[in-house]
């Protein structure tokens, strides 16, 4: 069967699937023009899509062939679900492979943007370094630290894991109970963000929720970009309503070079990094390739999504 990739992948998962299927692997390292996706759909009996993809509708409309879509990702919201759904195209995605290393880099963020290690680098390439001084970038500690986790699910779970270590305090939301947003807020010295991106957690931290943030309180963000409001965050920050924020993911993403956030104060800003790991991005790639295999045969998919309740 005739099966697309969309970027290039490490380890060996597209030599099984291309021993089974033709297989087409987009050659550039930037995500394939839409109308070349389009252009290619009305051929493909699969798709292993990345989240910089856009599987929406008019996609899986133009694709009459199409019998599974496997997403180089946990998160699915690049995926239109229901428009898949309709024509009964089973969705993959890739979790757990990538929970660890996700939750480390949480941890590194919160670490990163408290201790001021990026401007502490910065500040010595300049050549402004002239001497130690008991009051030379001062920072807040993460041990001992109240930490607030938006979302309990697989990665969140980890990173509360991981504090333990740092004798931190836990707070979380989510769908199995656990505090109110706003009482997280006011509580936690971080915020750390772990839902999904879906119509409801859309937006989820803006100019209110900011605003609830303890003075020295960090935002950090290895979510999706949108879950948190972009131009609320930069207004906050010029504000000095927190003390910072660190974002793995942006919106939009990429950020353009002269975008408001990057001219904001004590920004940590990543380029989507999370799993970006040698073990765990060949990890997903084996995953992404059993979903499809397995899609294409027909049968249900080791990691099929299936729709988040309301
Ligand atoms: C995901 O999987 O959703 C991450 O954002 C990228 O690995």
């Amino acid at each position: 069967m005739k099966v697309f990739v969309t970027q290039a992948l490490p380890g060996g998962g597209l030599d099984r699937l291309a021993a089974e299927h033709d297989v087409e692997v987009w050659p550039q390292p930037a995500p394939v023009p839409r109308e070349e996706l389009l252009s290619r759909a009305p051929r493909l009996d699969g798709l292993l899509s990345m989240l910089t993809d856009h599987v929406d509708a008019e996609l899986i409309a133009a694709a009459p062939r199409l019998r599974a879509i496997s997403n180089y990702a946990v998160g699915v919201d690049n995926v239109d679900l229901d428009a898949a759904a309709a024509r009964g195209i089973p969705v993959g995605n890739t979790p757990d492979v990538l929970t660890d290393s996700t939750a480390d880099l949480a941890v590194a963020l919160m670490l990163a943007a408290a201790r001021r290690v990026v401007e502490g680098d910065a500040f010595v390439r300049r050549g402004e370094w002239q001497t130690w001084e008991p009051e030379l970038l001062l920072g807040w500690d993460l041990h001992g630290a109240t930490v607030g986790i938006v979302g309990f699910g697989r990665i969140g779970r980890v990173v509360a894991r991981r504090l333990e270590g740092f004798d931190c305090e836990i707070l979380h939301t989510g769908r199995s109970g656990g505090l109110a947003l706003r009482e997280l807020l006011e509580r936690s010295d971080f915020v750390t963000l772990h839902t999904p991106l879906t119509p409801e957690t859309r937006g989820l931290i803006g100019g209110e929720e900011l605003g609830r943030m303890k003075p020295h309180a960090y935002l950090v963000n290895t979510a999706r970009g949108p879950v948190v409001d972009t131009a609320a965050l930069v207004d906050a920050l010029h504000a000095r309503e927190i003390a910072g924020a660190a974002l793995d993911v942006t919106d939009p993403e990429p950020l353009p070079g002269d975008h408001p956030l990057l001219g904001a104060p004590n920004l940590t800003v990543l380029p989507h990094l999370g799993s970006a790991t040698y073990a765990t991005r060949e990890r997903m790639a084996d995953v992404a390739v059993d979903n499809l295999l397995a899609g294409l045969a027909g049968g249900p998919m080791p990691n099929e999504v299936t729709r988040p309740g309301p």
